[in-house]
Order: structure tokens, then sequence, then C-alpha cells
């Protein structure tokens, strides 16, 4: 243990000392004046000075002594196919882009918003971004389009690329009506839209807005578009990420902190070394696949894989069968896929030489024992959890195996990771819990580099939203509102710190819930069942399923319940409040159940206790409830339950 609280120690006693000798992991075109700049609380400015750029760090450094090693190897098990790209072949295709982006008038510090399904020129959209200085803001292919139109107006994009498909279980999806519809949703317009055009759609959106791609490429295929040296705070991207409004936030990162983060998590947390290959089975539109598919390998010098395609098709054996073909050193995924691959055939694991493999990572969901366990067992390699968020963009806490390799935790991701301060706060007063006491986590002031810089184009949210003085609340008032004591991150997630240090995470404190991985709001999902003209309220919470972590249930007031009475007319009801969500959000989002009930369980000032209805959901005591207008909606909760299970 000693080891690694001596680092932490001195990351945190003395983060100047500390990052400044990290900082040497990348290439700064201009050294930096100052390691930390914190005369502006909460914000905090690393490496000021500093002029570097992203994508010499991830690809154009590596040139001398890496051409011709694979940078990216794509899999595709939708259209079956597989490609790779070498650091020389991957340089000139982030080229191309970037010539044909500034072209199509793309300049420095303008935003391009990227709606991709997982394909290379998602990849090269992101490092041709990051090479011109411009601010890429992926959006999760699988988002419906009031969520891309809602991100176009925010970000207000001078370029969109996207593809004319996207494929999942063999199925085309079709991006054309997705697109076109978010681009009248949008009050923003848009001056340009991308086209990459995979050939999945035998109808071609013919909009005059669309510029297809390839002729483009084939125009700039010797191009060479220089690198931006950007200021370290420069922002490099926005991603958009669900919080307690239904107003997504857009987490805004810099350049230069954010390099330096990755590239040390590489070291200590992944222990990804130059010429590993690692396979991360996320999503680009995901934070982790920012992080872990693109950036953090390629600033290491690694081999990525990227994967198109479920777990479990053409069948549960893919994953470690590209991990033979591969020889992939490095697996990153969710406790989700895990839960899937584990009621498949053991054998088909079995089957695989999975002789290269060194660590498998999980992160994204809590991980309970019994998958820990299976997939540790089965593998017979470390498996590795860790924790954080879009907001800090790399890991929080983890057992740092470059540092010391500690022993695991069952249900534990482990200890605060380098950089960052973690305390367990009481959620009322702010006060430091006990060992063994359940609080919320929060970090000290100033977050560590690579974590968020703002809320995008709204400085007062980033405060309000996150920041607290410790000795008033524990994470949910203005900062300016404490007199005295620390300034305090809040995660929004509850823990609860050992002897020893380590931290189990209990889920979160606020409305946000994760669906096999995926965050996101119950008010966004109520936003989009409350415009259904049948429904007069509603309530989403998110409770405990066995796969999937958390599934969201509604439980909805109508305005002419006598309409609904009859099975059918029900049944029918809840299918179409369903579509609702899907055509609003997208299907990950889908309530697993609707529930029609007479009243909501609230307090005397109107608050919805979602808490109370996710306790009687789970099967769980409420508990006491003393603001409660109603005690009888707690019942019609309890009822609706009842009657949904009998069905
Ligand atoms: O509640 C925590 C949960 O996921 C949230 C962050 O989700 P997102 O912004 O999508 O970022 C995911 C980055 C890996 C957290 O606030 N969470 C994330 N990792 C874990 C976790 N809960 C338990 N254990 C984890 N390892």
């Amino acid at each position: 243990m000693n080891r690694y609280r001596e680092f932490h120690r001195r990351s945190i006693e003395a983060p100047d000392e500390f990052w400044r000798d990290e900082a040497a992991r990348i290439h700064w075109h201009t050294p930096f004046d100052t390691v930390l700049d914190r005369s502006n609380p909460p914000f905090a400015r690393w490496f000021v000075g500093g002029r570097t750029n992203l994508c010499h760090n991830a690809i154009d450094r590596h040139l001398a002594q890496r051409a011709q090693q694979d940078a990216l190897i794509y899999v595709s098990t939708e259209i079956g196919i597989e490609r790779r790209y070498t650091y020389a072949e991957m340089h000139a295709e982030v080229n191309r882009m970037a010539a044909v982006m500034r072209s199509l008038g793309v300049a420095r510090g303008e935003r391009v918003l990227i709606y991709l399904p997982m394909i290379p020129e998602a990849a090269f959209a992101m490092l041709a971004c990051a090479r011109l200085g411009a601010i890429h803001s992926v959006v999760f292919g699988g988002f419906a389009a009031p969520n891309l139109a809602a991100r176009i107006d925010d970000a207000k994009p001078a370029l969109i690329v996207t593809a004319d498909a996207g494929a999942r279980g063999g199925k085309v999806i079709d991006y054309a009506p997705l697109i076109d519809e978010a681009l009248s949703r949008a009050a923003h317009k848009t001056p340009h839209v991308l086209l990459i055009d995979r050939q999945l759609t035998p109808e071609k959106l013919n909009a005059p807005y669309l510029i297809d791609y390839e002729p483009l490429r084939e125009q700039f295929f010797d191009a060479h578009v220089p690198c931006e040296w950007l200021e370290s705070n420069e922002p490099s991207y926005v991603l958009y990420t669900s919080g307690t409004t239904g107003r997504p936030k857009g987490v805004q990162r810099d350049v230069g902190g954010y390099a330096v983060a990755l590239a040390t998590s590489m070291e200590y947390i992944f222990e990804g070394r130059p010429g590993d290959t690692m396979f991360t089975a996320s999503d680009i539109g995901w934070v982790v696949g920012h992080s872990y598919i693109i950036y953090a390998p390629l600033i290491a010098g690694l081999t990525t894989v990227m994967y198109e395609g479920m777990p479990i098709r053409p069948d549960g054996g893919i994953w470690w069968r590209l991990v033979e073909q591969h020889r992939i050193n490095l697996m990153f995924t969710a406790p989700t896929a895990l839960r899937v691959l584990k009621k498949q055939d053991p054998a088909l694991m079995k089957q695989a030489d999975l002789s290269s493999l060194r660590t498998l990572f999980l992160a994204g969901e809590p991980l309970d024992e019994p998958t820990a366990t299976w997939a540790a067992q089965s593998l017979g390699k470390p498996v590795v959890d860790n924790y954080w968020q879009t907001e800090t963009g790399w890991p929080i806490l983890a057992i740092q195996r470059g540092v010391e390799a500690l022993p695991p935790k069952p249900g534990s991701p482990g200890v605060p990771v380098y950089g960052y301060d973690v305390t367990l706060r009481d959620e009322i007063t702010g006060e430091p819990c006990a060992p063994g006491e359940k609080g919320v986590l929060t970090l000290a002031y100033p977050l560590p580099p690579g974590c968020m810089s703002t809320v995008w184009g709204d400085d007062a949210r980033f405060v309000s939203t996150y920041w607290a003085k410790s000795g008033t609340n524990g994470g949910t008032n203005s900062a300016s509102n404490g007199e005295s004591g620390e300034l305090v991150y809040s995660t929004f997630d509850w823990g609860v710190q050992d002897d020893n240090g380590y931290v189990t995470i209990l889920g979160r404190t606020d409305d946000v819930i994760n669906i096999a991985g995926h965050r996101l709001g119950t008010r966004e999902i109520e936003e989009a069942l409350s415009g259904h003209h049948a429904v007069a309220e509603v309530a989403v919470v998110g409770v405990t399923d066995a796969l999937k972590g958390q599934v969201a249930l509604a439980f909805t007031v109508l305005r002419d319940a006598d309409r609904y009475a009859s099975g059918d007319a029900r049944a029918a009801l809840e299918a179409d409040l369903a579509a609702t969500v899907d055509r609003q959000l997208g299907a990950i989002a889908r309530p697993a159940r609707v529930h029609v009930v007479a009243m909501l369980p609230k307090t005397r000032s109107g608050k919805l206790l979602r808490r109370a209805i996710a306790a009687l959901a789970e099967g769980r005591d409420p508990g006491d409830l003393p603001t409660i207008e109603d005690p009888a909606a707690l019942q019609q909760i309890r009822d609706a339950l009842r009657v949904a299970q009998m069905r």
C-alpha cells in the first residue's frame, strides 16, 4: 500500500511538481510557463501558455518510430468488413479529412458535430478537428432527431459529418430521415453536411445541403494540413451528457491537460505500452470511446481496435476470437456486456487463445461481484473496475496497477486515483464522513488535468451545478453561497470508503440513471413522455435490472383515464408511449414499462418523490416520508406494480 499512498499523496500535496514531471509524456510545441493557474476557482487552468495539439500527439509524433505499425484496426461484424490503418495511413486519412473540412470553412474554434456510426471515418473526423483546432461534438448515433437538434442548437456547428446509415443487429438504420428532421427542427442553420456514403441504403438523401465526402477525399488525396498549435486550455471537444434537468450539458474539455492525463492513465492504470493492442468495446458517442478508443491508446502509441457490432453476433465468442486474431493485450468494456457474455456458452471463450490478453477493464456502471468473479476466473486475468464520469474524462477510482498492484476488493472500483482528492461527505452538512459511513463522493478543488473546463457556453451552470463550499452543502449549492469551508466538486454519486481507502459506489444522488452503461436523465424521459397528448403527469425512475444494471420505469397520470380503461386501449397506449420515447430520445431510453396511476407521490410543495417510487419498484421500504402530500399515492404505485406482475 505504501508505494500507492506515497504516489497519491505527492499528487495532492505537490501538484505542480507532480504534473510538471508527467507533462513530459507529451509533445509541447511551446513549453508552458505555469503548471496550474488557480486564480479563478472553481476554474482551473493547467499548463498555461503551453502550446500543443491532440492530433500531433496521437498520430504525427509516432511517424518517426511506428509509421508502419497499425494505428487502427476496424472490425464490423454488421457489414462483414475488416480494415487496418497504419500510423502512416491514418496520418494521410486525417490530413485528407482535415483538408476537406478546411475547404468547407471549418477553422480553429469552430464546432463540428459528428453523428456517425462506428466507422474509421469517425476517428479521422475527430482527429481532423483536433488537427485544425476545431471543436468536435460527437453525438451518439443511437440518439433520435429531437436530441440531435438540441445539440445542434447548443453547439452551433459550422459542419455536420454524418453517414448514410448505421447498422445494428443486422438491421440497417437509415440516417437520412433523422438528419433531415433534426436540421428542420434546429433553429441554427448548419452551413454544410458532409456525408460518408457507406452504400448501405438504396435510397439516397438528396438534399441540396449534402456534400459527398468521397470526391472531396480524392481531390485532397495528397493534402497536408499543418497542426494548429493550441494553447493548452483552448477547447478540444464538447461532449453532451445527461444531468438533473432535461437540458443536456456540454462537457467542455481542454487540450494539454487532457493529453497529459490520458498519457499518465495509460502508464499507471491501463499499463498500455507502445505497440500493444487495445480493444475498447464502447462507442465514440460516449466518453469511454473518446478517451479509450481514440485519444489515449493513440497518444501512447498503441493499436486501437474499433468494433461495429454486438458482443453476441454472429455468436457470443466473437470478442474472444478478436482477442486471438489480433493478439489483443488490453480489453475495456462495460459490465453489462460482460453480463451478456456470461450467459453464453462457456465453450466459446475456451475455444479462443486468450494468451495475449493481460487485463480486462470495466467501467460505466457498478460491477457486481458474481460478474467480476466469473470474468476473473474464466479468463484467468486481472479484472480492473474503474469509476469515473463524462465530466472527468478519465478514472477517479481504480486499482493503479502501474503504481502498485493492490489487491482488488469485491464490489469496489478501488482507491482514489492520483490527482483526485476524494472525500465522502454528508449530503446536508458537507462534513467528511467517517470510514464506513455513506456520503456523497466529492473532489476537492482543483480537479486534476483532463477534467471538464466548464459547461459549453455556460460558466455559471458549471459553477452552480457542480461546486459548493463544503461547510454549506455536500454539492448542490452554488459555490458562491458558502462563506467558509473547502471548495468541492460533487460527482452526484453515493459512496462509502473503508479504512484502507477503497470506495464502494452506491448509486446516484440525483435523477440520472444508467441503462446498460448508458447515462440518461430521468427528466429527459419524463419530458419526452409528457409531450404525449394522453399524459397529464409522469415520473420516471431507474430500478435495478439483472442484465442492464438499471432500467427505466414510467408512472403516468392520464388526462382522460376513462378512454384507456379497457385492457386493449391501455396496452395500445403503453406501446404508443414507448414509441414516443424512441422518437424523441432513441430506443436506449425506452422505459421497460409504462404504468398508469391515478396520482403520483409528491411532497406538499409539489416535488416528485422519485426515490420513494424507486424504492417501491425495487420492493424496498420507502422509509419515512413526513412531507408527503397524500400517502394514498404510494398505494397507487404498489397496486400498479402488482397488477403489472400478474399480467
Ligand atoms: O454513477 C456513476 C456511474 O456512471 C456515472 C458516469 O457515467 P458517464 O458520464 O456515462 O461516464 C462513464 C465513464 C466510465 C457515474 O457518475 N459509474 C461509472 N463507472 C462506474 C460507475 N458506477 C459504479 N462503478 C463504476 N466503475
